[in-house]
């Protein structure tokens, strides 16, 4: 299978923090917020407009991330930021069918609030496929081996943990640990140690700049602004990397912890597989400076980190999405039509 095929169908990758919609060869990446006016019932904004109203924004309107933890929280605003986002991808072409992913191991109720979001915006026809399928498709892997996987896809609000052969996810483990926690973590150990609170903005920023999970071969540094809570003034100080690492440590654990419970539970022909050719890693938060080498050492298990490793679940889901005919033809396991 490859992309470019140019057929009408979508893909749709929603996730905690942005959700990347595959159309005739692009991939479109907004953050998953909407600004809504519920007294005049109106969309202020939507994606990277609304995210910059965040935490900004007047009482008259609200800005809305509407998944919290990988899963739909806030339906309404799903299906308007959805519906609103297609539009603006696809236009006014024919009714295209929608391959949408869903992480593996939530339940039937979020499975089918995925599949009624998407069909609100009165798409054709709605496939579900789990994201971790879709990630190791979107990083070329062939799913349809009878060989064990291990595919872990960390994003914004979870860590998603699937073991993969022929096609279907055999054992599938769903943590509500991402990069906003880490992010929310940092905010913390920057007040803890300098009494200076820091915006999501900011935090953010020196996760991607100068955090690491494992420690980096030379110190790097970065100067942030805040608000000092106990002069009550602006303070600017200079962050080093190995803080940003110490913040970080408990959650990496618990990832790590996490991964080795699966490694635990997968049966045993699969392990094999696994262990001969490793672990991979996709989702943005999977980026984080030295993870994948954090990983190897704690687990002992070879870990790497997919090329372009945010986008790989929306491109395999695109994948999927270019061959929807041809796949059910097979009668193909990873998706279903619903
Ligand atoms: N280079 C980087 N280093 C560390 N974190 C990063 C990097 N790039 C992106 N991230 C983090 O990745 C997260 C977003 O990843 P992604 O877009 O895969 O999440 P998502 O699909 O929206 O969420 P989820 O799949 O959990 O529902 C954010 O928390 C972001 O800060
Ligand atoms: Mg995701």
């Amino acid at each position: 299978m490859k992309l470019g095929a140019l057929t009408n169908d979508v893909a749709i990758d929603l996730g905690t923090e942005n959700i990347r919609i595959y159309y005739k060869g692009t991939i479109i990446d907004e953050p998953c917020v909407i600004a809504y006016d519920e007294y005049n019932d109106n969309i202020v904004a939507v994606g990277n407009e609304a995210y910059e109203m965040l935490g900004k924004n007047p009482e008259t309107f609200t800005v809305v991330k509407p998944l919290e933890g990988g899963v739909i929280t806030d339906f309404e605003m799903a299906c308007q930021l959805i519906n609103a986002l297609l539009g603006k991808v696809i236009g006014g072409v024919i009714k295209p069918r929608v391959v949408a992913t869903v992480p593996c191991g939530i339940t039937d109720v979020e499975r089918r609030a995925v599949r009624d979001a998407v069909m609100a915006a009165e798409m054709r026809e709605v496939y579900l496929m789990e994201a971790p399928i879709a990630g190791a498709l979107g990083a070329n892997c062939d799913v349809s081996l009878a060989r064990g996987m291990m595919l872990v896809d960390i994003g914004g609000g979870k860590c998603n943990i699937a073991t993969i052969s022929v096609g279907q996810s055999v054992t599938g483990r769903l943590v509500r640990i991402g990069g906003n926690d880490f992010t929310q973590a940092l905010i913390r150990k920057i007040e803890e140690n300098h009494d200076l609170k820091i915006g999501v903005h900011t935090a953010e920023r020196v996760k991607k700049e100068i955090g690491c999970a494992f420690q980096r071969e030379n110190d790097e540094t970065t100067v942030v602004s805040g608000y000092n809570v106990k002069t009550r003034k602006p303070e600017k100080i200079v962050i080093h990397s190995e803080e940003v690492r110490e913040a970080f440590l408990e959650l990496l654990d618990k990832i790590a912890k996490e991964i080795k419970t699966a490694l635990d539970e997968t049966p045993t022909e699969l392990l094999g597989d696994i262990m001969e050719d490793g672990i991979l890693l996709v989702g943005g938060a999977s980026q984080l400076y030295g993870l994948a080498k954090k990983l190897r050492v704690d687990l002992g298990v070879k870990v790497f980190l997919a090329e372009d490793a945010e986008a790989c679940p929306v491109r395999g889901a695109g994948l999927v999405a270019e061959n929807i005919d041809k796949m059910s033809e097979n009668n193909s396991y990873v998706f279903t039509k619903c």
